[in-house]
């Protein structure tokens, strides 16, 4: 399998990230422009002119409205063609595509399958990202690798030993099982709890805690929907919870075999002054070393001529889940 869900909301932009400005991404192979109108709001149009194939994004605003770099061909937030310069009134229909768009930040989410359909359901909703109390910080990185392989990747963690052994709490060898891996038809989610172990480096630098005293920790780690995976990870002492984390990843192919990594570290508890500039150094440096394994997964796949089957552990359980999910999500799709 090497490709995506269309019919779900996926990430466009961070909220921080459109403005005034013409905002071109390209997001499961649509060219995509944004920019925020005098209201406030995101506008989503497909960055194609209509005239020709050109990227509108190469034009300039006027108001609200979008200038194509070319001919001067003129579009509204709704997409629609309101002004021909060569001519009195541009021809009937002349239009765009616009997507709809749900703001939530930090996330700005896009629909851009079948038209309609993102009637249906709403973009997931993340409290931890907005609701008081907590903080956040986050990146965006581009991935040179599926959406399929980011999302089992994020499901099965034992790869920290091998990849990001300081991560690891002293003293703990293996990671118990996955405790608890529960399915709906279009959600995964497992928890595993950590036994006692003294804080591992990071996490007394994140959250200023006693370093010889013993924390139990709890982890999760749900599928919400293809377009976006939630960890959750508790650090708790003898009076209760002492530091909550959640690592936010949005999901957005770009391609086939490229994919938009919308990254947000959130916290709440016991944290230092600093923690979102420690959390953000060490999580960076993680994503960097997870996204070098995901890129050479993804060209020992793309060189491989012949099908292969990989072994599957009991680790992978929840992410054979989520790849079930995401086949029956595609396959439905195909045969609508
Ligand atoms: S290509 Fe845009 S106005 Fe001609």
């Amino acid at each position: 399998m090497n490709a995506y869900p269309r019919d779900c909301w996926y990430v466009a932009a961070t909220s921080d990230e459109v403005g005034d400005g013409l905002t071109a991404r390209r997001i499961l192979g649509h060219p995509v422009l944004m920019f925020r109108t005098s209201d406030g709001s995101v506008v989503a149009l497909e960055d194609r002119c209509a005239h020709r194939p050109y990227p509108l994004s190469a034009g300039h605003r006027e108001g609200d409205l979008v200038v194509c770099g070319y001919h001067g061909c003129t579009y509204d937030g709704t997409g629609r063609c309101v002004r021909v310069p060569s001519q009195d009134s541009p021809p009937s229909g002349a239009q765009v595509r616009a997507y709809p768009i749900v703001e939530r930040a930090p996330f700005v989410w896009i629909w851009t399958g079948t038209p309609g359909g993102e009637r249906l359901r709403p973009p997931p909703a993340t409290p931890w990202l907005q609701d008081d109390g907590w903080s956040s910080v986050g990146e965006l990185r581009d991935v040179d690798a599926s959406l399929l392989l980011l999302h089992e990747h994020y499901l099965d963690l034992t790869n920290v030993f091998a990849m990001h052994p300081e991560m690891v709490p002293p003293g703990i060898e293996a990671l118990p099982p996955l405790e608890a891996v529960e399915v709906s038809e279009v959600s995964v989610s497992y928890v595993r709890e950590l036994p006692g172990a003294p804080l591992a480096p990071w996490e007394a630098q994140v959250s200023g805690l006693d370093t010889v005293e013993l924390f139990s920790r709890t982890e999760t780690g749900t599928f919400v929907t293809p377009g976006l995976h939630k960890q959750t990870y508790a650090i708790t002492g003898a009076d209760g919870a002492e530091l909550e984390m959640v690592r936010t990843h949005g999901l957005t192919p770009k391609s086939p075999t490229s994919t938009h990594v919308f990254l947000q570290i959130s916290w709440r508890g016991s944290a230092v002054p600093d923690a979102g500039a420690r959390l953000a150094a060490v999580f960076h440096e993680m994503a960097n070393r997870d996204f070098a394994v995901l890129e050479t997964m993804q060209r020992c796949l793309d060189e491989d001529t012949t099908p292969r089957r990989y072994l599957n552990v009991k680790a992978d359980r929840a992410a054979i889940f989520a790849r079930r999910i995401m086949q029956s999500m595609i396959e439905e799709e195909r045969g609508r």
